[in-house]
């Protein structure tokens, strides 16, 4: 089922996306090489608890953290780890922020230090693609044209876009339809309305788009272990065009 938000509700979630988009700031402030991926956590549910705010993706269908964190060759889902982040790596921090029951989620790729030519432009064309994708998020339009403008734009850059993984409506809850793939034709899917509230958040590889799960039945890896980045908004769709509720 679809639900839509008033502006009341859009305004609750825009409070939510404002806490997120401070605290990935502040990460981005603190990511060096030699920090940890479970220092960032720690650093997460302190700075939320601060602000009067909960980490939704812990304990949701028992995930253990915070936040995924996900290094180099992790699409997503990734744990925090006691293991120092080295110079060159790229890592995708996501979180979801629950602020008196509303939500907003947002995950960021950054580089820690100076990364190789090759992942500096997996980070910049994976976030334009994000931007490219939320052009198309206005009414009217449907899923599929955010789709098409995030693949097309990925594959002319020689990447290839994650399948496994969509983004998604949410509210009172992370994920509520539509559901909203990353690749396919344009002018096919759910029609966009005002009161829509999703997350666009393309994951981009190097080589293949094929995943693979840990162990732990979480961590989502690229088959052939090539580097893949994201970047995550949540998104209103409004009278006045896409409204990025996790504006940094
Ligand atoms: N933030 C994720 C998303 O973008 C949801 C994470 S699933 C969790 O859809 F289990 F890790 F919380
Ligand atoms: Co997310």
């Amino acid at each position: 089922m679809m639900i839509l938000k008033t502006s009341e509700q859009i305004e609750q979630m825009k409070a939510a996306g404002a806490i997120l988009a401070a605290c990935h700031r502040k990460i981005a402030k603190l990511i060096r090489p030699g920090i940890t991926t479970w220092e960032i956590d720690q650093f997460v549910e302190e700075y939320l608890a601060e602000h009067g705010a909960t980490p939704e993706q812990k304990g949701y269908h028992g995930y253990p953290y915070a936040t995924c964190a996900s290094v180099n060759d992790v699409i997503c889902h990734g744990f925090p780890r006691k293991e120092p982040l080295l110079e060159g790596d790229i890592v995708t921090i996501d979180m979801v922020v629950n602020l008196n029951g509303w939500l907003a989620d947002s995950a960021w790729s950054y580089a820690v230090g100076t990364v190789s030519p090759e992942a500096k432009r997996l980070l910049e064309v994976t976030e334009k693609s994000l931007y490219l994708g939320i052009e198309q998020a206005v009414a009217g339009n449907r899923i599929g044209d955010i789709s098409h403008a995030i693949q097309s734009y990925a594959q002319q850059h020689g990447y290839s876009v994650v399948r496994e993984f969509t983004g998604h409506g949410i509210g009172q809850s992370i994920h509520e339809e539509p559901y909203v793939p990353h690749f396919g034709p344009p002018g096919r899917g759910p029609l966009l309305k005002e009161g829509m509230v999703i997350t666009i958040e393309p994951m981009l590889n190097i080589g293949t788009y094929h995943a693979t799960i840990d162990e732990d039945g979480w961590t989502a890896r690229t088959r052939d272990g090539k580097l893949s980045a994201q970047y995550e908004h949540t998104i209103a769709i409004t009278a006045d065009g896409p409204l990025i509720l996790t504006k940094q």
